[in-house]
């Protein structure tokens, strides 16, 4: 089966895990932790960012650090993964579910006329006419190595007082390459940044996520309440709720050694994006979505387009799998998801246009050009 997306460990990650383990650091104190965090700082052209078990664990601590509580409502895309919307439910707030544009994320127009239209200015804060419910923040998500529009968004959450959070989960080394926000990484602009390290994203620690914030006392605070908001080492003091959601050393000693790779990794997913867009480009049927142009992406996931067909994606999966290639539909919407169907949301349009037409196909940074080969091969058998 040719994979749709697994991690190249082909660096230093075996010498720095047992690096760890010699020196039996193998929970959340040892040297990687930091080390890793120091590189991804430096690399991120940042003051500060803590290392954490997983971006869901980021997303919870940003949220909470945003100032969004029980029945607070956020302004979220429907088209993402559920892992950004459940920590608002976490932390007893409400989701509002906002449509998707051409490069997947959130659509801006429809949510300033949201702003603009269903919501009201008050001395406490902006609230939704409907359900009455203040609103504390933004999540942005930068879908498959995309990048939301962080001008417009930024622009917004300023006029609106709302906090802007980076969902930067998927898209670690993207950066814009021109306008006003050129040189900035995704995960940075906004009033946080979250990254996963989950084992299908470009770079892994197994699981792990990374918060950054544009307030460096933001990150101190998320880095207390990720070890159990701990005021005294020794005699258990503690002051406030916590969680258990600081990264350990062995997952660190892992991130170092992708970090190191990370560059390399991403030349080669753009290679192999140009190398498929080449061999599916004469075909009808089916297109290969494209990246924005004003950003270098790190060209996480490849999203094909089943265009001119009458078949479903879920024949395509099925096909495709048949001839051992390994592909996945994209999410279902999150307003769609039982948990969320009673939940406000705008004008969703064209997010059931992509829900109904995307599949992604094998990424890997080990996939090969024979692979790409192949699967061209057969993808122009399957109409
Ligand atoms: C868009 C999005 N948000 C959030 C997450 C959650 O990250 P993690 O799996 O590290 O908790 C992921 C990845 O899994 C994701 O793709």
């Amino acid at each position: 089966m040719i994979p749709l997306s697994v991690p190249c460990l082909k660096g230093n990650e075996e010498r720095y895990v047992l690096d760890a383990l010699n020196k039996t650091w193998v929970s959340s104190a040892g040297g990687y932790v930091i080390r890793f965090e120091q590189e991804l700082e430096k690399y991120l052209k940042v003051k500060s960012c803590v290392a954490l078990q997983s971006g869901t664990a980021a997303i919870h601590l940003a949220l909470r650090l945003a100032g969004v509580e029980r029945n607070n409502e956020v302004i979220v895309p429907t088209l993402t993964f559920i892992a950004t919307i459940n920590p608002i439910k976490y932390l007893g707030a409400e989701p509002v579910f906002m449509d998707c544009d051409d490069y997947l994320t959130i659509d801006c127009d429809k949510l300033e006329q949201f702003l603009q239209q269903e919501c009201m200015q008050t001395s406490k804060g902006i609230k939704n006419k409907s359900s009455n419910r203040y609103i504390k923040a933004i999540i942005a998500v930068h879908v498959f190595g995309n990048m939301a529009n962080m001008k417009r968004l930024s622009e917004l959450a300023k006029q609106y007082d709302l906090k802007l959070i980076e969902d930067a989960t998927e898209s670690i080394g993207s950066f814009y390459c021109e306008g006003e926000l050129c040189n900035q990484f995704s995960g940075t602009m906004g009033d946080f940044g979250a990254f996963s390290f989950n084992g299908n994203k470009i770079i892994t620690t197994g699981g792990g996520g990374m918060l950054t914030a544009k307030d460096d006392k933001m990150v101190q605070r998320a880095r207390y309440l990720s070890t159990q908001a701990k005021d005294d080492d020794l005699n258990y003091i503690h002051n406030d709720v916590g969680y258990n959601y600081r990264m350990t050393n062995l997952q660190a000693a892992l991130g170092v050694a992708q970090l190191e790779q990370l560059e390399s990794f991403i030349k080669i997913k753009n290679d192999n994006y140009t190398y498929y867009k080449k061999k599916l480009e004469s075909m009808k049927h089916v297109k290969l979505l494209p990246f924005q142009k004003d950003v270098r992406s790190n060209y996480w996931f490849y999203s094909l387009l089943l265009s001119q067909t009458n078949s479903t994606k879920e024949f395509f999966v099925e096909e495709l799998k048949r001839y051992e290639i390994q592909t996945r539909p994209i999410w279902k919407l999150c307003h769609m998801q039982k948990m969320y169907q009673s939940n406000q949301s705008f004008y969703i349009e064209k997010a059931y246009f992509y829900w109904e037409r995307i599949i992604n196909i094998p990424c890997s940074v080990t996939l090969t050009y024979g692979e790409i080969d192949y699967i061209a091969d057969v993808l122009s058998k399957i109409t």
